[in-house]
């Protein structure tokens, strides 16, 4: 079975009572749940990991990408100043997806900024946590270069 990685990085353990206004209320726990359920849909096993520590996502970005495993990443504020998470990303070939709960372009300007981006296979933002329900689908969908086909 295909296993996807789905990485946060730090104060996402606080989501549901940290800043609703831009986060919203929902719990790492419920995206962990909403997650699962398309992924069991699709028969495909989800790890669901989330650290403080900038080390544990470099240890387990380089442990996916050395699986040939993809990754949904939020790596929250490293995102902004991690050159040790583009670094395992990069070092591994990891397959990442980028994601973010709020649309970081419309936030302050050090959060314009990502070291990710470059080496990551898309970026998603903006969409609370749809953005990870987004990254999810955007993997289990099959690659086109077609048309859209309704
Ligand atoms: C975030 C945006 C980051 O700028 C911030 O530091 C986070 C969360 C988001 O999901 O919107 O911790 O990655």
């Amino acid at each position: 079975m295909t296993t996807i990685h789905v990485l946060n990085g730090p104060n996402l353990n606080l989501l549901g009572t940290r800043e609703p206004a831009t986060y919203g209320r929902a719990t790492l726990a419920d995206i962990e749940t909403g997650l699962a359920a398309l992924a069991g849909a699709h028969g495909v096993s989800l790890v669901f990991r989330q650290s403080n520590h900038e080390g544990d996502l470099v240890t387990w970005i380089q442990a996916a990408g050395q699986a040939g495993e993809p990754v949904i990443l939020n790596a929250g504020a490293y995102t902004h100043t991690s050159i040790a998470i583009r670094d395992a990303i990069a070092g591994t070939g990891a397959e990442v997806i980028e994601v973010h709960l709020s649309n970081v372009h419309a936030r302050e300007p050090f959060r314009h900024h990502s070291a990710i981006s470059a080496v990551a296979k898309g970026v998603i933002a903006g969409f609370g946590p749809l953005s990870y329900e987004l990254a999810l689908r955007a993997l289990l969908a099959p690659a086109a270069d077609g048309p859209l086909t309704a």
